[in-house]
C-alpha cells in the first residue's frame, strides 16, 4: 500500500462518511469505554494511523492524548493536514521510537495484513512493551482467506487472519486475547458473493491484477448508510459472531514484558 498515493488520498476524504469505517470506529470507541469508562485523557496510539481517520473521530469524542505513527509519508502529511502528531516510523523499527513512552492504548487496525511471521511477532513484542501494565491493545485485521478479492491485489495484503493465529502467538509476547469477534455476519454472504465473483474474473483474465481497485469507495447515499445500520444493529444486539470478513480484538497487556 505505501507508495499508491492515490488510496491515501481516497481514504482521507472518504474514511469520515464510509459504512465500513464509521462501524469500526464505533467499535474502537466502544472497546475504550468498556475499559476506561468516561475518560478521555487517556493516551492512545494510533499505530499505523493511515490518514488519521480514527484519530480524527477519537477528537470529535473528546480523547486528548492522540498520537500515531505510520510508514507513509502520504498518510503523514495527511494526518499534518488535520492537526495530528504524527510520526513517520516503519513499524518495523518500533522499538527505536521513544522507547521510553507506554500507552494505555495502542490501536493497530487493518496493519498486521502486511507482516509476514517474521516480522509481526517483534512488531506485537514491541507493541506488548509499549503499554502500560493495565492497557489494551485493539486490533482489526483481514479475516478468512476465501474474501481474498479485488481490495487485497489492489492495497498490496499479503495475508489474512483467523482468531487461532493470534491465540497462538499473542501469550508469548506478554499479551492475551480478551475478546474478538468476526463482523459483519450479517454482510458476509454478499462481502462473500462479490469476492468470490472478483476471484472468478481474475482468474479468467477478465480483470487484470494491475486494474484491481479498493473497496475505498463511496456507494450512493442510501446504501452507505444502510449497510452502517445493517452493522450497527449487528453490534448492538451480538457481542459476538462467528464469521465475517474482518476479525476486531481487544487484547489486554499482561504486563510482564
Ligand atoms: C489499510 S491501512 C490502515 C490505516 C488505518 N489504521 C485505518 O484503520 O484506516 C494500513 C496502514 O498501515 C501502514 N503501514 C503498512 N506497513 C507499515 C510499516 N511497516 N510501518 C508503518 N506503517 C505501515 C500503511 O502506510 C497504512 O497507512
Amino acid at each position: 500500500m505505501i507508495g499508491r498515493s492515490e488510496e491515501y488520498e481516497k481514504m482521507f476524504r472518504l474514511e469520515g462518511q464510509l459504512w465500513w469505517y464509521r462501524s469500526l470506529h464505533e467499535r474502537v470507541e466502544m472497546a475504550l469505554q468498556q475499559r476506561f469508562g468516561k475518560r478521555r485523557d487517556i493516551t492512545i496510539l494510533d499505530a499505523g494511523c493511515g490518514t488519521g481517520g480514527l484519530l480524527n473521530f477519537l477528537r470529535q469524542r473528546g480523547y486528548t492524548g492522540l498520537r500515531g505513527l505510520d510508514g507513509s509519508t502520504d498518510a503523514v502529511a495527511f494526518c499534518h493536514e488535520r492537526g495530528f502528531p504524527v510520526t513517520f516510523v516503519n513499524l518495523n523499527n518500533l522499538a527505536d521510537f521513544e522507547p521510553d513512552t507506554k500507552y494505555d492504548v495502542i490501536v493497530c487496525n487493518d496493519v498486521f495484513c502486511y507482516f509476514t511471521d517474521t516480522d509481526l511477532l517483534p512488531l506485537l513484542s514491541a507493541l506488548s512493551h509499549r503499554l502500560k501494565p493495565d492497557g489494551l491493545l485493539v486490533s482489526n485485521n483481514n479475516a478468512f482467506n476465501l474474501f481474498m478479492g479485488e481490495h487485497d491485489l489492489a492495497v498490496g495484503i499479503i495475508r489474512r487472519f483467523v482468531l487461532a493465529d493470534f491465540e497462538q502467538i499473542v501469550p508469548g509476547r506478554g499479551l492475551h486475547v480478551r475478546s474478538a469477534t468476526y463482523w459483519s455476519l450479517a454482510l458476509s454472504p454478499l462481502i462473500l458473493l462479490i469476492r468470490q465473483w472478483q476471484r472468478l474474473q481474475l482468474k479468467l483474465g477478465w480483470l487484470k491484477a494491475e486494474d484491481a481497485q479498493s473497496d475505498v469507495y463511496l456507494p450512493p447515499s442510501w446504501l452507505n448508510e444502510t449497510l452502517y445500520q445493517i452493522v450497527r444493529v449487528e453490534q448492538k444486539l451480538l457481542r459476538r459472531t462467528p464469521f465475517g470478513s474482518s476479525l476486531f480484538m481487544v487484547i489486554d497487556s499482561q504486563g510482564i514484558l
